[in-house]
């Protein structure tokens, strides 16, 4: 599972990049097979965001390559919700949008697309919640709202900046267990950044260690479930303490 036999689905290849006077990325080598869950694990401010803002192609890099192999779709950091809109709306828009491009018969009308998407609002805590306006919800909410409509995006590759950064820890807990149980059933490929070491080793396959700005991998580690789970604890810990003091 976590070996390099599966098709590589994201392949970023000594990418640097350079903001006028400030180095962000150096040389960032990341690849991501199918079916994968690989985290981005790194301090604040380092360049992660950076890293999947060139990932999806909305910003430029100075040198590297990056191959993307499958239809992305992308959680920013910050909740993006249309303020005028409920959150039904919200979270169908992207299966209702750009009705006349090529792909025109993946989209739906309205109905539909609330129909698609409203069997989702139960598990993702949104329950009663469809026909509200964003400024009515709490922050966890707009963003369970913000990562369902991700979801519904396109879940062959998702990159996640951050998806459970604003939650609790009891609906984050539910939330990652959720996202695992959902990753098993449709296979999807998933590169995740975080700063919380427990969940980078919760959830992935491997976990790339990210250094300060700037950014440059310090070093892979891959989580074998075998060793590293809540039966042996220890081995946790040690990989804990690791992790930390490599960052
Ligand atoms: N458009 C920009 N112009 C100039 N500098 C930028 C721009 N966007 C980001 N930066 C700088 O690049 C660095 C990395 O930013 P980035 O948002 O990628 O970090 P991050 O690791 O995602 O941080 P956080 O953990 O706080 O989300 C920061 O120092 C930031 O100030
Ligand atoms: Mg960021």
């Amino acid at each position: 599972m976590s070996s390099y036999q599966n098709k590589v689905k994201i392949d970023i290849k000594n990418v640097s990049k350079r903001y006028e006077d400030v180095d962000v990325l150096e040389n960032i080598s990341i690849k991501v097979c199918e079916g994968e869950f690989v985290s981005i694990l790194g301090p604040s401010g380092c360049g992660k965001s950076t890293i999947f803002n060139i990932v999806a192609n909305l910003i430029d890099y100075d040198s590297g390559s990056i191959d993307i192999n499958g239809k992305l779709s992308y959680m920013y950091q910050k909740d993006l919700l249309l303020p005028h809109k409920t959150v039904i709306d919200n979270v169908s828009l992207p299966l209702t949008i750009m009705k006349e491009k090529k792909h025109r018969n993946d989209f739906l009308n309205k109905k539909e697309a609330r129909e698609k998407v409203k069997n989702y609002f139960d598990t993702f805590g949104l329950l009663g919640y469809e026909n509200k306006y964003p400024s009515e919800l709490s922050g966890g909410m707009k963003q369970r709202a913000n990562f369902l409509r991700t979801f519904v995006t396109c879940n062959d590759i998702m990159l996640l900046d951050e998806p459970f950064g604003a939650l609790d820890s009891i609906t984050k807990t539910s939330m990652q267990k959720w996202l695992l149980d959902i990753k098993n059933k449709v296979n999807s490929t998933i590169l995740l950044i975080t700063h919380d070491i427990d969940e980078a080793i919760m959830l992935s396959n491997r976990i790339y260690v990210i250094s300060k700005k700037p950014a440059s991998i310090k070093k892979e580690f891959i989580i074998d479930k075998d060793y590293y789970n809540d039966d042996n604890l220890e081995n946790i810990m040690k990989l804990k303490k690791e992790i930390l003091n490599l960052l």
